[in-house]
């Protein structure tokens, strides 16, 4: 592998880029969409690192000695020890912030003098402070938004070095109610631009007519000319299908003046679109390209979707035409073992995985997610509701962005339209999420604010807000839960700011909405918040357990073990069941939709309990990526695929009096067999979605038979597992690209003799790994687990445990192998290869 410095180094200097220009201008009809990706590189590699607390002087720092090799994205936090006492809170993750310094040296070529350099940033937690060959060139508070700096003039040109510097401030804490994770956790690129060239985000791409024969689609591109004179240029917008050019503009020829900026904007028609749709996410590629004679000075794509959308008050929610229920999750952006450090290959597997249970919609809980979230939203098929904030002007931890909100707010608001506007998978914008002003006439105000500044920006798409509930619960608990502000009405709801009504939780309601509300539609931004712990079950599993019993009361019941029943049983007092908000946004065909609260577990906020738990319950799918049962549930009821889900696990102790559920689809009826022996045959009721048997526990097989008009659908079989004996490993992919990015993640589970899940299993299981890879992290999904993500062993979680590995960039075998005490070792082999 070429180390990035000597990499840019030469890409930028040699032949290497003057050969590609010249191909480019001689075989300019066959260009390919991916010819000019390189006007930014990834700028992830060679950095060093060290924390930091004490040292304030930027000289002191660039001359101690004691960094640490690191490449990006990094997360210095997910390497710490679980600690109660962190500063972070239980429910920042129980793991530290602190202040981090990332260095960085590389050179640029003098041939690329008259080029501009510009370094764009992802995202830095938190307040990040960066300088270049010792000039300050800026801070940025929000770790969340992306933002971009022109280092051109800054830059030294030849052999010498220039040294980039960052400081991440996360030392001031508690600063979020969620593990935010620490440092450069998204990507970083280098652009090398011409003077006049299309600036960050400069593109918006909107379709303001879609028909079956055709769409109008509408380009506006900023040219920015940082030359000192005026030039003149002409300016081709392509539209491109993959690699076939669809149509194109004549070309416009205008003169822009020195060190200024220039907006084009120009119709284009497409003849038969094809359309964006959760199913088929097709995408068109918009081509800018800025022409001087016959010199393509700069070329610039933005991908986007042609759909047509509503929310209407009486059908919900319209997506081309036809009714589509938004089933959709919140998802917080840290990858578990991962911490917040992205990688695509994850994120897309999160995304697969939710794919799979049926859920088509993300609502980025509270926050501006990483770009490639939203890139492979657009590709998979979500529809996104963008979120911008978790508060305002009023905290709600002591150290939190409110302090930052008077100078940053509207730039952080506005960068991140401009970042996420041309997304095909964002429908909604959401101003803020249970924001403490959204009770006073100041919520109003900000609230129309906002509102503002998103329709001066975007008018394609409706503005709303996760809402505490707007309108008086009845149900008792509710009332309770939300006592103070009951009767108050909610001033923000009542704003007129909002196009859509949105609100978490207080299902109770959602059916009276067109009472409250007669003329704005309706999303439930958050729902649910039940509570599981994957694998572990209590009876009886039809009472339900309101856990804590009350927000504001310290919880005192539970498990002494920090468990929770993975039956649907158990909830939040300001949530519900799953089943329950599922059952009311199914039958009312006005409720748009709905965010279930949460797809997967996240790190921190360990409701019910506190320490020693340190990640949440809430998930469908654990921290570990493991489906909890009622991901079973949703996949039945969402998703084509026949579903025949049995729960629980069959070791108990003889004679104990169990419940038995089924969930299940396509199918009229399930029959329950125990040794050979009918249980009897179950069929869903009115609005039921799973059935129940219960019955004295003896071990052996339990089959369930699902059948249609008499004709068997499906069969699943649960065995009574003996002693644990083996380890099975299970890689999602055996074979990875060996580009230094790629995972394979390994599904360890602990079986008996014949190839049984063991239910209770929790042996302690080690790892080692020989090949160009790593081990990248480990897990269990267990919330209580204190070992580290980061380690080479981990305790396994009722018979299971997660392994992620990591290539090089070197292809080769990776062989990884399995140890545990009394466990027969095992390895798996998984081959990364170049492309
Ligand atoms: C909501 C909040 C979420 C999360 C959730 C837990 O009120 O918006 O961020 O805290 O509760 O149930």
């Amino acid at each position: 592998m070429i180390a990035l410095k000597q990499y840019i180094t030469r890409y930028f200097s040699t032949g290497i880029f003057i050969l590609f220009v010249l191909c480019f201008l001689s075989c300019n009809s066959q260009v390919t969409t991916s010819d000019f990706e390189d006007r930014k590189v990834l700028f992830t590699e060679g950095w060093e690192f060290q924390q930091n607390e004490d040292i304030t002087n930027i000289k002191k720092i660039l001359d101690s000695d004691s960094w640490d090799d690191v490449n990006l994205p990094h997360d210095w936090s997910i390497s710490k020890d679980f600690d109660e006492n962190s500063p972070t809170g239980v429910g920042g993750g129980a793991l530290r912030g602190g202040i981090g310094w990332y260095k960085k040296s590389f050179a640029i070529s003098a041939k690329d003098s008259s080029s501009v350099f510009k370094i764009q940033f992802d995202g830095v937690y938190q307040n990040s402070e960066i300088w270049i060959n010792g000039t300050n060139l800026g801070k940025r508070p929000n770790g969340y938004i992306g933002f971009e700096y022109d280092i051109t003039r800054y830059l030294k040109f030849g052999e010498e070095e220039n040294v980039i510097l960052v400081k991440a401030d996360n030392n001031d804490q508690p600063n979020s109610r969620w593990y935010s994770g620490s440092g450069i956790y998204r990507n970083v690129w280098l652009k090398k631009l011409n003077k006049v060239h299309v600036p960050q985000w400069g593109t918006f791409v909107t379709t303001p007519e879609i028909n079956n024969e055709e769409a109008v689609v509408n380009i506006k591109a900023k040219i920015a000319n940082q030359f000192s004179a005026k030039k003149n240029i002409s300016v081709e917008i392509k539209i491109l299908n993959g690699d076939k050019l669809i149509t194109k503009t004549k070309g416009s020829e205008f003169q822009i003046s020195s060190n200024n900026e220039n907006e084009v904007e120009e119709q284009l028609t497409i003849t038969n679109p094809k359309l964006w749709s959760v199913d088929k996410p097709f995408l068109y590629t918009a081509q800018v390209n800025i022409i001087q004679g016959d010199e393509v000075l700069d070329r610039y794509e933005t991908k986007f979707g042609i759909r047509d959308f509503k929310f209407d008050l009486e059908k919900g929610f319209i997506l081309n035409g036809k009714s589509l229920k938004i089933r959709g999750v919140c998802l917080h952006h840290d990858l578990g073992p991962l911490g917040a450090a992205i990688n695509t290959r994850a994120i897309e597997r999160q995304l697969e995985i939710l794919k799979e249970m049926g859920v088509n919609g993300i609502r980025t809980a509270h926050n501006p997610p990483a770009p490639e979230l939203l890139d492979l939203c657009d590709q998979m098929g979500f529809i996104v509701m963008d979120e911008a904030f978790d508060m305002w002007t009023k905290s709600k931890t002591k150290s939190d962005y409110s302090q930052y909100w008077e100078e940053w707010h509207e730039k952080d608001l506005r960068d991140l339209i401009k970042r996420d506007r041309n997304h095909a998978s964002v429908f909604m914008w959401s101003i803020g999420n249970e924001i403490q002003e959204q009770w006073s006439e100041e919520g109003a105000k900000i609230g129309n604010e906002l509102s503002e500044v998103v329709k001066s920006m975007d008018t394609t798409r409706p503005v709303t807000a996760g809402m505490n509930p707007p309108v008086h619960v009845s149900d008792e608990e509710v009332t309770i839960q939300f006592e103070e502000t009951a009767d108050q009405p909610n001033a923000l709801a009542g704003s007129g700011a909002l196009d859509i009504i949105g609100y978490n939780y207080a299902h109770q309601t959602w059916e009276k909405h067109q009472l409250n509300f007669p003329n704005t539609p309706f999303i439930a931004t958050e729902t649910t918040s039940g509570l599981q712990t994957r694998g572990y079950y209590e009876f009886p599993s039809d009472t339900t357990k309101i856990w804590p019993v009350r927000w504001d009361k310290k919880f005192t019941g539970g498990n002494k073990d920090n468990t929770v029943s993975a039956f649907d049983q158990v909830r939040t007092p300001w949530g519900s069941l799953h089943e329950t908000s599922w059952k009311i946004i199914k039958k009312n065909d006005f409720l748009s939709g709905f965010y279930i609260w949460t797809g997967f577990d996240y790190l921190g906020e360990p409701t019910p309990y506190e320490w020693p738990s340190r990640s949440s319950y809430f998930g469908v799918i654990d921290l570990a990526g493991f489906p909890k049962d009622v991901y079973y549930m949703y996949k039945s009821e969402w998703s084509k695929d026949t579903v025949l889900h049995v729960l629980p696990h069959w070791n108990w102790e003889k004679g104990k009096t169990v419940d038995v559920w089924a969930y299940y689809n396509n199918a009229d009826e399930v029959e329950l067999f125990l040794n050979g022996e009918s249980k009897g045959t179950k069929r869903k009721q009115d609005d039921d979605l799973h059935v129940m048997w219960r019955f004295p526990f003896q071990p052996g097989t339990l089959k369930a038979v699902s059948r249609k008009e008499g004709k068997i659908v499906k069969e699943t079989i649960i065995e009574t597992a003996g002693s644990a004996e083996k380890l099975v490993l299970s890689p999602d992919r055996k074979t990875i690209k060996a580009d230094g990015k790629d995972l394979s993640f390994v599904t360890v589970t602990i079986t008996d003799k014949q190839g049984n899940i063991v239910p209770r299993a929790n042996h302690n299981i080690s790892f080692s790994l020989e090949g160009p890879g790593k081990i990248y992290g480990v897990a269990s999904g267990d919330p209580t687990n204190h070992q580290s993500f980061k380690g080479t062993e981990h305790t396994a979680l009722n018979g299971k445990c997660l392994v992620i590995l990591k290539a090089d960039e070197e292809a080769g075998t990776l062989k990884l192998t399995a140890t545990a005490e009394g466990l027969e070792k095992t390895s798996v082999i998984i081959q990364s290869k170049n492309k």
